[in-house]
């Protein structure tokens, strides 16, 4: 019985104000990008405007300024209080438009591409960008909402503010957004306290030449500091929308801005604090304009304790079920070195507790991550749990190095986990097929009879071209497919779906299967096309057979090409076969082995390890109910078909020992038979004609005579292991060894 500890938790959430989201959310994709910098499964978001002042774009490029103006541009073309508009990613339509003049549009956009999905808009990335841009430069947490939904057409770039606008435009523009004066005033600063103009773009405002790289900063540092206002006061500002040409030909857009309010607004931004708690504000207003129709989500916090790649998996003929992922425990506030194991303590399917003490242990790191305010640890899980009690829920406990133990709740209903559809992934594939343009999918899922409410769908999410972008960032596009029953496994039935994917579509396409429809419907969701095997198994009707296991079964071996685990001969046999078959073909070898439904393998020494029992779950090409191995996974057994090799009773001679035989120093001479098939040691004795000695040698060669070379010498036993080509159950000698017989009266002679 375990005795619970429990102990009030100091989570220091200095940083969020608000509570963690309840697993599973919408949020939970965006979490990952936003907090998983580097590191064990990291997004990698951040790369590009890490550190701040670099740019994988070329000198003169600083690319989180451009992750900050992308932001802006999209924003500004909208209206608040409006259907359409404002964060909604229309900046993808509008990078031709004159006002969106520079190529920090296009490639900001391109850098955020990889990131889309069903589950990330494009305009959440943009605002994603600004989180990460302006903390990686420095600055504050802007917090991020979720919800922005991607417009499918261009907005109003007419609204986006140029540098030669009156302020009273300037006004206009920003009262559209929701921004006041002295808003936009603040907007403008902390927008421009990184980044510059290109001589290349705006030549009133810096002619070319008259800057390093044609291009001059605002504030001649990267990083998100107040130089920006404390210059600008000091009447020392470099800024090219304060000085410079710009003067001249009212494009000094950023003076007239600070001074717009009598420098009330910029003066307050000089204290750093002040420049902090007000950027953070602005920035997140800036990207929280949205059309009224768009609800945003609470802002993200990262997840103290997050299920991660959680996937259950029907094994046995649907007795038990794998259940294999992750735990990311944040370690912000308890560091990875003080974790000393972690558990799932879980729920059967009816919210019960059948096993007693149902845990699972998680205790294995698997890996760390870091973003920019947090690290996490990740800790892996393999187990196997009965599919008729199943599993609902779990809550996650840790228990530290001191003994202390922190249980995790989800806010207070446990992690779920459905178990009424689910994505068989062994069953499930994407196969070459015979045009190099279409990959042959095949979609396979596990239904539990008593929920199988119908349809059973596959939802295919796929990345498309958008129509009417100038720049390459996809479309999603969604084809959903009823899949068909196959047969029924336990308390599941299987379904399938076979369809031609479009090879450009293989590695980047999301799906989910789910039963049912409307509110009822279950879903095991966002499932990679990446992710699935090169090889399934068609032909079998069980795909989980029962295991009898012989006593001579040894075990589920882990097995792969680059290192054999039984090393003898090999064959592949499609449709038939069984145990038995296998046993008989390895009729030389001690063990033999079966994997992936129609591999054997034989072999005299078993060089692997173990794996897990229920990694060998696939049945063999010649019997359903027999178990042959899975992938890279080989079910070896003790060959009771072994025959032994031995040294046959020859009449008139008896076998005397295996000996070194070799081209400079023969034992017996010369070779009178090579027979690569029919050897066998009799014909060999009725070769020699009564000689006192005769020999076999590599399987095939017979030798004679009546003395025994000069130097002959006697080999270990052992050695002496080829079988005879004409009789497999009898040896005859191996490479440079011969079996050696001698005529039993001249032993007796020679004894006298
Ligand atoms: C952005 O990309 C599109 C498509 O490649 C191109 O037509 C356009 O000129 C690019 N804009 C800039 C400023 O580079
Ligand atoms: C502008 O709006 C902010 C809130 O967004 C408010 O705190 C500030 O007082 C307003 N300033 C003026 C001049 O109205
Ligand atoms: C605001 O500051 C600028 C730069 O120092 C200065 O030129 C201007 O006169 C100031 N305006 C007022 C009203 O103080
Ligand atoms: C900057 O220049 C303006 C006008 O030329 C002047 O009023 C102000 O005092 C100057 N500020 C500083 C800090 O020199
Ligand atoms: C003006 O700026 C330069 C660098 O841009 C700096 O070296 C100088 O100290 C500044 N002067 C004042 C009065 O702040
Ligand atoms: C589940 O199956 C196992 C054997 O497969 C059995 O021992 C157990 O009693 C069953 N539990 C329930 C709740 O049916
Ligand atoms: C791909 O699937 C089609 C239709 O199911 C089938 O006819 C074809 O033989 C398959 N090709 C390969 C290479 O498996
Ligand atoms: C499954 O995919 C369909 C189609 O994209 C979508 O409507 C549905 O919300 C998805 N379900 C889940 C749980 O993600
Ligand atoms: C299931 O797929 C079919 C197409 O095969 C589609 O017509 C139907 O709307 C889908 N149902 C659900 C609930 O996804
Ligand atoms: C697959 O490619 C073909 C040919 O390019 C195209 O017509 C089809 O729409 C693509 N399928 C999907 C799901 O994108
Ligand atoms: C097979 O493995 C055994 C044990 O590692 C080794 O001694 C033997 O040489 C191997 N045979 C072949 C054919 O590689
Ligand atoms: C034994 O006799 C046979 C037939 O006479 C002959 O072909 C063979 O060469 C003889 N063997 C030896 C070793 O002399």
């Amino acid at each position: 019985m375990v005795q619970w500890q429990f102990v009030s938790i100091c989570v220091s959430l200095a940083l969020y104000a608000n509570a963690a989201p309840t697993w599973p959310s919408t949020m939970d994709e965006l979490e990952d990008i936003m907090f998983l910098n580097t590191g064990y499964r990291a997004k990698g978001f951040s790369t590009e405007v890490t550190p701040c002042s670099f740019s994988s774009k070329g000198p003169g490029r600083i690319t989180a300024a451009e992750w900050i103006r992308t932001a802006f541009h999209d924003m500004i073309a909208g209206v608040v209080s409006s259907t359409a508009g404002g964060m909604d990613a229309s900046i993808m339509y509008e990078t031709k438009a004159l006002e969106n003049i520079g190529t920090a549009f296009n490639s900001s956009l391109l850098n955020f591409a990889p990131f889309f999905s069903s589950r990330s808009s494009m305009a959440d990335l943009i605002a994603m960008g600004m989180y990460t841009a302006v903390r990686s430069c420095g600055g504050p947490v802007i917090p991020i909402r979720t919800g922005r939904i991607d417009a499918t057409r261009s907005g109003a770039t007419a609204f986006v503010p140029q540098p030669q606008n009156s302020v009273g435009t300037f006004q206009n523009q920003f009262n559209r957004v929701g921004f006041n004066l002295s808003d936009m005033i603040a907007v403008t600063a902390c927008g421009h306290t990184t980044g510059g103009v290109h001589a290349a773009f705006f030549p009133e405002i810096v002619p070319a030449g008259t800057a390093p790289d044609d291009f001059a900063q605002f504030d001649k540092t990267a990083t998100f500091d107040t130089k920006i206002a404390t210059d600008f006061l000091a009447n020392n500002s470099t800024d090219p929308l304060v000085v410079g040409p710009s003067t001249k030909n009212t494009r000094d857009s950023d003076g007239r801005i600070f001074k717009a309010d009598n420098n009330v607004t910029i003066t307050s931004l000089t204290n750093p604090d002040t420049f902090r708690s007000t950027c953070a504000r602005v920035l997140q207003k800036l990207i929280d304009v949205v059309p009224t129709s768009v609800r945003l989500t609470d802002p993200l916090i990262p997840y103290e304790a997050k299920p991660i790649a959680l996937q259950l998996r029907l094994l046995d003929g649907g007795s038990s079920m794998a259940f294999t992922g992750e735990i990311r425990i944040r370690t912000t506030t308890r560091s990875a070195a003080q974790i000393a194991s972690v558990q799932l303590v879980y729920r059967d399917r009816t919210g019960g507790n059948v096993c007693g003490a149902c845990t699972i242990d998680a205790s294995t790191e698997a890996g760390r991550a870091n973003g920019f305010d947090d690290s996490f640890s990740f800790f892996s899980f393999a187990s196997q749990i009965q599919a008729n009690s199943s599993i609902s829920s779990f809550n996650i406990a840790v228990t530290r190095t001191d003994g202390q133990q922190e249980i995790f709740d989800n806010n207070g209903a446990g992690y779920p986990v459905q178990d009424s559809i689910i994505l068989q992934s062994p069953q499930s594939c994407i196969k070459d097929s015979a045009s190099p343009d279409k990959k042959n999918m095949t979609i396979v899922a596990a239904v539990r009879d008593e929920t199988a409410t119908l349809p059973v769908n596959t939802s295919l999410v796929f990345k498309v071209a958008r129509r009417n972008v100038p720049i390459d960032i996809p479309a999603l596009s969604v084809e959903s497919y009823t899949m068909s029953k196959q047969y029924t496994v336990g308390p599941y039935s299987l379904y399938a779906l076979a369809y031609a994917l479009n090879t450009s579509q293989a590695l980047n396409t999301v799906f989910n299967v789910s039963a049912g429809a409307g509110a009822s419907r279950l879903t095991d969701a966002f499932k990679l096309t990446s992710d699935l095997p090169s090889e399934c198994c068609y032909h079998h009707a069980a795909p989980t057979p029962t295991p009898t296991f012989a006593s001579n079964y040894q075990g589920c071996y882990i097995d792969s090409v680059s290192g054999r685990a039984l090393n003898g001969s090999a064959t592949n046999d499609h449709l038939t076969l069984t145990l038995a078959n296998c046993a008989t073909f390895c009729s030389e070898y001690s063990f033999y082995g079966l994997e992936y439904t129609y591999q054997c393998f034989c072999g005299n020494t078993l060089n692997s390890v173990l794996a897990p029992e229920y990694d060998c779950n696939m049945p063999c090409s010649g019997d359903d109910k027999e178990i042959c191995g899975g992938p890279d996974r080989l079910s070896v057994y003790q060959n009771e078909a072994y025959i032994a090799p031995a040294n046959p009773p020859i009449e008139g001679y008896e076998y005397k020992a295996c000996y070194v035989d070799m081209r400079s120093a023969r034992v017996l001479g010369p070779v009178v038979i090579s027979d690569d098939t029919g050897l066998t040691v009799g014909e060999c004795k009725d070769y020699c004609n009564g000689s006192r000695y005769f020999g076999t040698e590599y399987g095939r060669e017979c030798w004679c005579g009546n003395e025994l070379g000069p130097s002959a010498t006697v080999a270990p036993e052992s050695d002496c292991f080829t079988r005879c080509a004409g009789d497999r159950a009898t040896l005859c000698g191996a490479p440079d060894r011969l079996s050696l017989y001698q005529w039993v009266d001249a032993k007796a002679s020679r004894d006298r």
